[in-house]
């Protein structure tokens, strides 16, 4: 399959990995050639580590030759799944959708990481809403193994079959979900992140032993304000307001805390610094 990717940042830059190491040519774009560069190199380290862990058994300057990057959306025609993973943000979203629309061949599926916003709305805004499409990696892409498909109002039958037929080429676990802001995952794991916050800011224990609590008292991986770093704080923040916006209910509030430090560029693992120092 020839995928395309908008949007090399963290979960783009996954996307793309995944798709050529499951032997998919992949067309990327971003704002400029020196964020595909950058995350050519991540990808890069990613794949010399799952090689070390006989994950990976292809040379990574193969997989790697197989990701190309343009700045032309008339690149992306001949792309069977086009997957947008640009910043949580609607208006961002709809405007990629405008560009990139006109190019797509007829079949092309043409689909959203968000991890929030209700996938109904944003094929509303294409010309073509049956086959547009939540497909929604987790994060970090390679280790994870869930994608979560999620159905607008308008999904077609044939574009899911085609979306699960592409999630099993990269061997992951999948659900079919209907759409709802934050569907089924997200919904819950911002919470978990947004109350660790609430917590901290508090003073109800240190950032440490919020996360140790968690970690060694709810069998998670790793503790909520970890977690919220490695999401990214702004992608949090973005995601409980679109919560709060969508549901009209204050549960949904983001914690004051994440937003002071987003303001403040303490934006998490990505950012070199959120809760913790990376
Ligand atoms: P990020 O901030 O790491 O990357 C976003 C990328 O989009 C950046 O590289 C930025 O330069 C690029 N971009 C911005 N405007 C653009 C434009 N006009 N054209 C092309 N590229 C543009 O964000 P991240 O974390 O990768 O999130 C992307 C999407 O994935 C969001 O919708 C987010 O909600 C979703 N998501 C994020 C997860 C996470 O853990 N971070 C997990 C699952 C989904």
């Amino acid at each position: 399959m020839k995928i395309g990717v908008i949007g090399l940042g963290i979960m783009g830059s996954g996307i793309a990995q995944v798709s050529a190491t499951a032997g998919h040519d992949v067309i990327t774009t971003d704002v400029s050639k020196q964020i595909y560069d950058r995350a050519i190199v991540s990808i890069g380290k990613s794949i010399d580590k799952l090689t070390e862990k006989k994950v990976i058994t292809e040379k990574k300057e193969s997989i790697l030759s197989r990701i190309k990057f343009t700045d032309n959306y008339s690149d992306f025609s001949d792309c069977e799944i086009i997957i947008e993973a640009v910043v949580e943000n609607i208006n961002m979203k709809k405007e990629i959708y405008a560009k990139v629309e006109p190019y797509l061949k007829n079949d092309a599926i043409l689909a959203s990481n968000t991890s929030s916003i209700s996938i109904t709305s944003l094929a509303a805004t294409t010309k073509r809403p049956e086959k547009f499409i939540g497909i929604h990696f987790f994060n970090p892409v390679p280790l994870m193994n869930l994608v979560e498909l999620i159905k607008g109002l308008r999904t077609s039958e044939e574009i899911i079959q085609k979306s699960i037929d592409y999630v099993r080429t990269l061997k992951k676990e999948y659900v079919v979900v209907n759409d709802s802001p934050g569907f089924v995952t997200t919904r819950i794991i911002v919470m978990l992140v947004n109350e660790g916050a609430f917590e901290y800011a508090e003073g109800l224990a240190s950032k440490e032993d919020i996360d140790k609590a968690l970690k060694f008292g709810g069998n998670f991986p790793m503790g909520p304000l970890t977690l919220g770093d490695l999401i990214g704080l702004d992608t949090v923040v973005n995601i409980m307001d679109t919560l709060y916006e969508s549901f009209k209910d204050p549960k949904y509030r983001a914690a004051p805390i994440l937003r002071k430090m987003v303001e403040a560029g303490k934006l998490g693992k990505k950012s070199g610094e959120g809760f913790y120092k990376y």
